[in-house]
């Protein structure tokens, strides 16, 4: 049993991790700006308000915890850049620090890195990658922050596009690195279901194989 915070726990893939974490006996804390979103009742589960940009206002939330789990995102916009996941992760890092927390799991995304979509399907490279270019720059810009916080297990979830679906039984594909390739090298085309994201994050807990990286996952 772990006791773990949770950020981003009322967006689609954090409810499953939420709920999953609870099956599996752990302890969470939801860190929400909107407990009523929260639909999910356990008495593991403690639900607090914090801001997400605030080390001070995050820190007291995380101390007693053995790890910190993100499933933060935010729109994508065309007319600005998009900031949340560097600027939530600067405070999450910090918070930790001064609370003694080591252990963090964070998700972001296939293709964040500016020219890992080169091989990707036409409607992959030419459509989807642009419309959500300004997310996928900020989920780097955040990995690579990630890169230097030497004193912090990070680990960066990577998956593919997501389908609202509960985990399933399927085996994980996973690569060290911006997608997971198929056997000619190109990205596998496939979705993946948010409830085996969670569970993929949840099943690093007892692992250290992919501390300090970032790993693209898939199911099979
Ligand atoms: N869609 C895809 O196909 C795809 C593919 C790969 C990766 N991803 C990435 O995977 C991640 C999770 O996706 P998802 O669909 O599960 O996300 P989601 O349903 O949009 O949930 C986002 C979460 O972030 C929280 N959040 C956003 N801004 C916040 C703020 N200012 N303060 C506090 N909380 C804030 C939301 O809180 P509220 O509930 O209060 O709004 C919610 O809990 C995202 O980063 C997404 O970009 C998506």
């Amino acid at each position: 049993m772990m006791k773990i915070a949770v950020l981003g726990a009322t967006g689609q893939t954090g409810q499953h991790l939420v709920q999953q974490a609870l099956q599996q006996g752990h302890c969470v804390t939801a860190v929400v700006r909107n407990p009523a979103k929260l639909i999910v009742q356990h008495d593991n589960l403690k639900v607090v308000e914090a801001n997400i940009f605030s080390k001070d206002s995050l820190k007291n939330h995380f101390e007693g915890h053995d790890a910190v789990m993100s499933c933060l995102g935010f729109s994508t916009s065309f007319f600005s850049a998009v900031t949340g996941y560097t600027q939530s992760m600067e405070a999450t890092v910090e918070a930790m620090r001064e609370a003694k927390v080591n252990r963090l799991i964070t998700m972001t995304s296939w293709y964040t890195e500016p020219n890992s979509g080169v091989e990707s399907p036409y409607f992959i490279r030419f459509l989807l990658l642009p419309m959500i270019r300004s997310v996928l720059t900020n989920m780097f810009q955040m990995e690579q922050f990630l890169q230097k916080a030497n004193d912090i297990d990070w680990t960066v979830v990577r998956p593919p596009g997501l389908r609202n679906q509960p985990a399933s039984a399927l085996e994980f594909l996973t690569h060290e690195g911006y997608f997971v390739p198929s056997s000619s090298g190109a990205p596998m085309s496939i979705a993946v279901a948010r409830g085996d994201v969670a569970r993929f994050m949840l099943s690093l807990l007892n692992t250290d194989a992919w501390t300090k990286k970032g790993v693209a996952m898939s199911t099979n």
